[in-house]
């Protein structure tokens, strides 16, 4: 062990790396995405809140979750389920006050939890004290905190016509919409009551910047920003390029045209730098602020997508999420190459660089319904806990839940209201969480809850999975407890081993004495691995108590999809 001297005392280079971690919290931090509406509700009105998030916090810690992002809790309209922010510094009615919000930072607190909340910077509510000004005339101290434009030209039967071709992502439709009042369009790239803020106004910028700083006073960690590419278009706003594969009827109607001018200019970088500093103002830097941003590579070319915000927003931090995990096929061949690749080019990069993986979100389907297999999607939690950097577990996941079906009468999301390709939209993920077999699962004591309950809640809960060795919530929380309490899954090196099998994708995790071997195993059939290491102990399998019997031999055979994570001796490696 090598000592490192330092003014006035010897530390150990372990007990460096150490205080360099507890700094560094979100290298190797587990991080539970809590969609407030659907975690708990505790006054009946069939919606979830923060008094009920702070009922849930064991549970939260019980996976070894070390932080929480919320999704948005502001006041709004609830057009895009507070997506569409009427206010950046206040709290809606329904999810409780601003008691209640600091009530939660304190109990997280106590708990050693760090809380990031969501910040939407693109846009805000169309009942935004900003825009209702922004809307009366061309000339106000607002006017051109929006997107506004005249029309291109006018219909022959009298209608004005959008600008550009430029398409809301939520709906497929055109991303203009007619202001009577002004005489011209604003520009909302998702829905209509999202109108577009105007990045390029300095006043714009600051305005976001001091509602950061509201929150940060507060004693919030971190940020997750929401929909960055958007913050930056083609300054001329010229038409998007038609997509050349786009096949109607088939793909979405949004995917008509390219997106190559209406989001994704540099700019983005600049204007997220510019949020990044107010995260190392002096003021705040009693303790390390962080924020992850929300933005899904559209290239062929993910790892320089990844790549462009580790260079371009200061990765101490800063860090784009990872979505591979929501992309990506299942696929060992193109796991096996992303992950080589990415952490490769991380290292090379800059030390600080933390790798933030979600497997999945509000957004995207669950995983065992994208996976279409629940012992992939075992596995996947088994990857998603064992990889570097932060990892994101949606609410649920931990117990499996599953895409519920959503009767048309109860649909919510407008993205399920526009496009008919996208008819399903994103509530069958957004459902009540399942705690017990009791009324709407223990989620709500009202009459009914927001979004139906899975119809097997009553057998697929959190109660009845806490004590089942099979369940998907022991093989999270042996996961979670296996991480926080180990260095090199927390922040060890990251190295991809050959495993002499095409289907499975192997790594080793390693710092100082410590070392784990983790394989998983993408097929639906058995796999034999050969390894070059001395293994010391199975600790984890997806398929839990049947393997952890098991001989340690010179070959492993995984099961179909099977992912295990063994001890392994430091010094086998050759
Ligand atoms: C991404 C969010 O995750 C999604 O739910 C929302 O609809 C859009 N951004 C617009 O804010």
């Amino acid at each position: 062990m090598r000592n490192v001297v330092t003014i006035g005392c010897t530390i150990t280079r372990e007990k460096q790396m150490e205080q360099h971690y507890q700094k560094r919290w979100p290298e190797g931090a587990i991080v539970y995405h809590i969609y407030p509406r659907s975690l708990q509700d505790s006054d009946g009105d069939g919606i979830g809140d923060i008094p009920g998030i702070i009922s849930r916090l064991d549970h939260i810690g019980s996976l070894g979750a070390e932080a929480i992002w919320l999704s948005p809790f502001y006041p709004s309209p609830m057009a895009d389920f507070g997506y569409d922010v009427a206010d950046y510094c206040g709290i809606h009615p329904i999810f409780g006050t601003m008691e209640d919000f600091d009530r939660l930072m304190a109990e997280c607190g106590r708990r050693g939890i760090k809380v990031m909340i969501d910040l939407v910077p693109n846009h805000t509510s169309d009942e935004h004290a900003w825009f209702r000004q922004s809307r009366t005339s061309r000339n106000n101290d607002y006017s051109n905190w929006y997107i506004w434009r005249d029309a291109h030209e006018t219909s022959p039967t009298g209608n004005p016509l959008p600008p550009n071709n430029w398409r809301d992502a939520l709906t497929g439709g055109s991303a203009w919409q007619w202001d009577e009042g002004r005489g011209q369009f604003y520009l909302h790239s998702f829905d209509v009551k999202q109108p577009d803020l105007n990045w390029s106004n300095p006043a714009v910028r600051s305005a976001i910047k001091q509602a950061m700083r509201f929150w940060l006073d507060k004693g919030v960690d971190g940020f997750r920003v929401d929909a960055v590419y958007w913050m930056a278009k083609e300054p001329l706003l010229s038409d998007d390029s038609p997509n050349p594969s786009y096949v109607e009827g088939e793909d979405l109607r949004y995917d008509a045209v390219l997106h190559n001018n209406s989001r994704g200019w540099p700019a983005v970088y600049a204007y997220l730098s510019e949020m990044a500093d107010v995260l190392k103002e002096e003021k705040y830097q009693d303790k390390l602020r962080f924020m992850v941003t929300e933005a899904y590579p559209d290239t062929h070319n993910p790892l320089a997508a990844y790549l462009a915000f580790y260079v371009g927003v200061d990765p101490e931090v800063a860090a784009p999420f990872n979505f591979e995990g929501v992309t990506l096929p299942w696929e060992a061949g193109s796991w096996r190459r992303f992950l080589r690749s990415f952490h490769h080019a991380l290292e090379q990069f800059s030390p600080l660089c933390v790798p933030s993986y979600a497997f999945g979100n509000h957004d995207q389907p669950r995983l065992i319904d994208r996976l279409r297999s629940v012992g992939a999607a075992r596995s996947a939690a088994v990857m998603l806990l064992t990889l570097p950097g932060m990892s994101f577990i949606y609410y649920g996941e931990e117990i499996g839940m599953r895409n519920v079906d959503i009767p048309p009468e109860y649909v919510q999301d407008p993205a399920a209201k526009g496009d008919p390709l996208r008819s399903i939209g994103r509530d069958p993920e957004r459902t009540p969480m399942q705690w017990t077999a009791g009324k709407h699962s223990g989620f709500s004591d009202g009459d009914s809850t927001w979004l139906p309950l899975a119809p097997d809640y009553d057998q697929n809960n959190v109660e009845a999975q806490a004590d089942d060795p099979k369940s998907f919530l022991t093989l999270y929380r042996r996961l979670g407890q296996l991480r926080i309490t180990s260095p090199a899954l927390r922040s060890g090196s990251m190295t991809i081993v050959d495993t002499a099998s095409a289907n499975v994708v192997g790594y080793i995790r390693e710092h100082g004495s410590e070392a784990y071997l983790v394989l998983v195993n993408f097929c639906g059939e058995d796999a034999t691995c050969r390894m070059n290491v001395t293994l010391r102990k199975l600790l984890v399998s997806s398929e839990l108590e049947t393997l952890l019997a098991a001989d340690l031999g010179e070959e492993i055979v995984l099961r179909p999809h099977e992912a295990v994570v063994f001890a392994i001796d430091p010094q086998s490696r050759t």
